[in-house]
């Protein structure tokens, strides 16, 4: 409140600098340690509790106050394009832009120069994490940085981006995937990115460039202001079947929290327009998508994603697994610890433990 009992209205700019920011989805990658999951989908699209990872990214944005974001695409590009195509109307504009070649994370972020004219965001599409992320900008604005790096610290950081940092932030060093036992930190590229458009200059046009092994060491040498800032919650990238099934896991027992559904007291949430047998067992927590039928005496949880048009005939019994849309299970199958992506059938008396189950293959969990 001002003197005269007013509110207190800050100038439109500055108050279009602390909200509105566009952000940039890194979404071209092939997807390939998350084989046999992006066998048929782009990375950046496979369902986390039924939802794709980006649409939950972007909506997370727009919460945010972010309200335009650019996709660059190459991998299975027409999937991503077509899903968000009705971005506007949900007050979003998403523009989709496509490499006709892989340009790299670099080169990705330089093809999108024309978008940007001020401070922007930059989201690798593989991560599920609870950030503050107008904490992140405003420590970018207080340390007047040309490039912050949103840290996380993981245990065994050599399959990651290595950063050597100050108390304070400021980036010492880069070693991008280190041999293990080499790493010189444990704070790790968690691949949220603050940019200054100024930066873009120094990565070349046209060419495949690494952002993490080629841009940010050359921004470092040349003098630009680079700090991390570290992640206090949730982190991970779901890039491998382990990765993606720990973050199921984790949303279930509450490490990571997801807007839309609060599972720490084992609920059941979802089951729009459900038809469940009465002598079925439902043992919390579990995600039911819509429009599933499950038989006389079936035993679903805990731990259970079920997705839309998911049919599951008697005594089936389903536990700690994740079960994309439109999958039939005969009487009697048993799956435990397991992924079954879209549209399976699985015949009668199978047992699936520990195995990521496709239409082209069925392999076990490294
Ligand atoms: N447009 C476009 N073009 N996107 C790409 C390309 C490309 O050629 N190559 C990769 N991407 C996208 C991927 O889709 C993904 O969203 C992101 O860039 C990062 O690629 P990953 O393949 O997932 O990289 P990573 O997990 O091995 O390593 C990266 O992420 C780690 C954090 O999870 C690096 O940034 C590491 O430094 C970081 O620690
Ligand atoms: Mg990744």
């Amino acid at each position: 409140m001002n003197q005269l009992g007013g509110k207190v209205l800050l100038p439109f700019r500055y108050r279009k600098k602390e909200i509105v920011l566009k952000a940039l989805f890194l979404a071209g990658g092939m997807g390939t340690r998350l084989r046999p999951l992006t066998d048929h989908l782009p990375k950046p699209m496979v369902p986390v509790m039924g939802i794709p990872l980006l649409e939950r990214s972007i909506d997370e944005l727009k919460r945010c106050g972010v309200n335009e974001v650019i996709l660059s695409t190459c991998y299975e590009s027409d999937c991503i394009s077509q899903h968000f195509s009705t971005g506007e109307k949900s007050q979003m504009k998403i523009h989709c832009i496509c490499e006709k070649e892989p340009l790299g994370t670099g080169g990705a972020i330089k093809n999108c120069q024309k978008y940007f004219d001020d401070t922007f965001l930059i989201f690798n599409s593989d991560i599920l994490c609870n950030i503050d992320l107008k904490a992140l900008v405003q420590f970018h604005r207080e340390k007047h940085s040309d490039v912050t790096i949103a840290a996380a610290e993981v245990k065994n950081p050599s399959s990651y981006g290595v950063i050597e940092h100050m108390p304070d932030g400021k980036i010492l060093s880069f070693t991008e995937k280190p041999k293990p036992g080499e790493e010189k930190s444990h704070d790790i590229n968690a691949g949220i990115y603050v940019f200054e458009p100024r930066v873009l200059d120094m990565i070349p046009a046209g060419k495949s460039v690494s952002v993490e092994r080629d841009t940010f060491p050359l921004l470092l040498k040349n003098g630009f202001r680079m700090n991390v800032y570290r992640i206090g919650g949730y982190w991970i990238d779901i890039g491998t079947p382990e990765k993606y099934m720990k973050a199921h896991k984790d949303i279930f027992n509450g490490a990571c929290t997801v807007h839309e559904n609060d599972f720490r007291s084992a609920k059941v949430y979802g089951a729009d327009n459900a038809d469940i047998a009465s002598s079925a067992k439902i043992t919390g927590p579990v995600w039911l998508g819509k429009n599933i039928h499950i038989g006389e005496n079936a035993v679903i949880g805990p731990n259970a994603v079920l997705g839309d048009g998911f049919q599951a005939g008697q005594g089936c019994e389903v536990r700690n697994s994740v079960i994309w849309n439109g999958v039939t299970l005969g009487n009697g199958v048993n799956i435990d610890h397991s992924v079954v992506t879209s549209d399976c059938s699985l015949a009668s008396g199978i047992c699936c433990e520990n195995t990521i189950y496709s239409s082209d293959s069925k392999l076990p969990f490294a």
